[in-house]
């Protein structure tokens, strides 16, 4: 004979409002979590990691969990330590898209013609190269200043382009045509000093992906799960990078505010909440709409700025102070 024993909720429930507890509860497939600043996006996908390791779904190093700002990551590692203690310590693909990044990438840089130890260039050694490969290719830095050249390297890396996919037209953006090649001398120049910048670190592995597949399966084998903080903000090559790596399982839940993005900075693009729900068919939208940080007042004002931002999936904010 048994006995219905009322069992007691999980701490990481407690307190959460309806759509939050679905975002946590709704582990299999794939899941869009839209909700406007201070709704507890980040607090629902702390919950959902929690509940994924303690009801036993993955370990801690099987879960990939990125976010755009090293605030969120930050606000994530200790939220999960608080929860769940020390298991916190094992979750290495828990960090920034870069983080996350550099340290996959350490592990296959061979690859890319790199070490694991490669360094990672800041803006000032990426310009200074980029001034020596201008003044050994008789382009006058007056006229195409490096500054302008490493914007657009970035903007191409950040849109998933290596030097191979920059037609001419795209060349054309720089010092009449040469564009391409001045990206090809900078690729090659980092490869031969074991470096590569913050754009390569998620470029590289994103060419790796794509060009082995052993690599690829591996990490979507080992991936159970994959969950995204802030990302309205994520550009091409990480959106890309994500959407290889949660292929093969689907269970990947992204938190995005869809109307920061207006912003649009850094390649941002609020058409990455879009594309999700093509990307990957059947996902589940979930609507946070209270918010835990504003009154009223202040909601009608950000509701009114943001009215006529178009592409907006439609949601209200609301409430309970005041
Ligand atoms: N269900 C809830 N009940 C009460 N407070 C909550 C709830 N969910 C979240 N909060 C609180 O609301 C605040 C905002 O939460 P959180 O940082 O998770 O929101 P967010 O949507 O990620 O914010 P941001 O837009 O800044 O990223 C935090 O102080 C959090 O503790
Ligand atoms: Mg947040």
């Amino acid at each position: 004979m048994t006995q219905d024993i009322p069992v007691p909720e999980p701490g990481y429930l407690r307190g959460l409002n309806a759509p939050q507890r679905d975002a946590v509860l709704t582990t299999e497939g794939p899941v869009l979590v839209l909700a406007g600043a201070g709704t507890g996006k980040t607090a629902a996908l702390t919950a959902r990691l929690a509940h994924l390791v303690a009801t036993r779904r993955a370990w801690p190093s099987e879960i990939l969990a990125v976010t755009f700002t090293n605030k969120a990551a930050r606000e994530m590692r200790e939220r999960v330590g608080r929860l769940l203690g020390e298991a916190v310590e094992g979750m290495p693909w828990l960090g920034t898209f870069h983080a996350v990044a550099a340290r996959m990438l350490r592990r296959h840089a061979e690859l890319v013609g790199l070490t694991p130890s490669f360094t990672i260039l800041d803006t000032d050694d990426q310009l200074r190269l980029l001034k020596q490969l201008l003044s050994a290719a008789d382009i006058d830095e007056k006229r195409w200043p490096a500054r302008q050249l490493a914007g657009l390297i970035d903007r191409w890396k950040n849109r998933g382009m290596t030097p191979a996919d920059i037609d001419a037209g795209e060349g054309e953006l720089f010092a009449n045509g040469r564009g391409g090649e001045l990206y090809q001398q900078y690729q090659d120049r980092l490869r031969a000093v074991n470096a590569c910048d913050f754009g390569d670190l998620l470029l590289h592995m994103l060419v790796i992906l794509r060009t082995h597949r052993d690599v690829l399966a591996d990490y979507q084998q080992r991936f159970r799960y994959v969950m995204v903080d802030e990302y309205q903000d994520t550009n091409s090559a990480q959106y890309l990078w994500l959407r290889l790596l949660a292929q093969e399982r689907k269970n990947i839940c992204c938190v995005g505010d869809d109307d920061q993005s207006i912003y649009s900075w850094r390649g941002a693009e609020v058409a990455n909440i879009l594309r999700f729900d093509r990307d990957f068919p059947g996902a589940v939208v979930i609507k946070l709409e209270q918010n835990y940080r504003s009154t009223p007042h202040i909601l009608a004002a950000a509701s009114g700025l943001i009215a006529h931002n178009g592409g907006r999936l439609g949601k209200t904010l609301w409430t309970e102070e005041g």
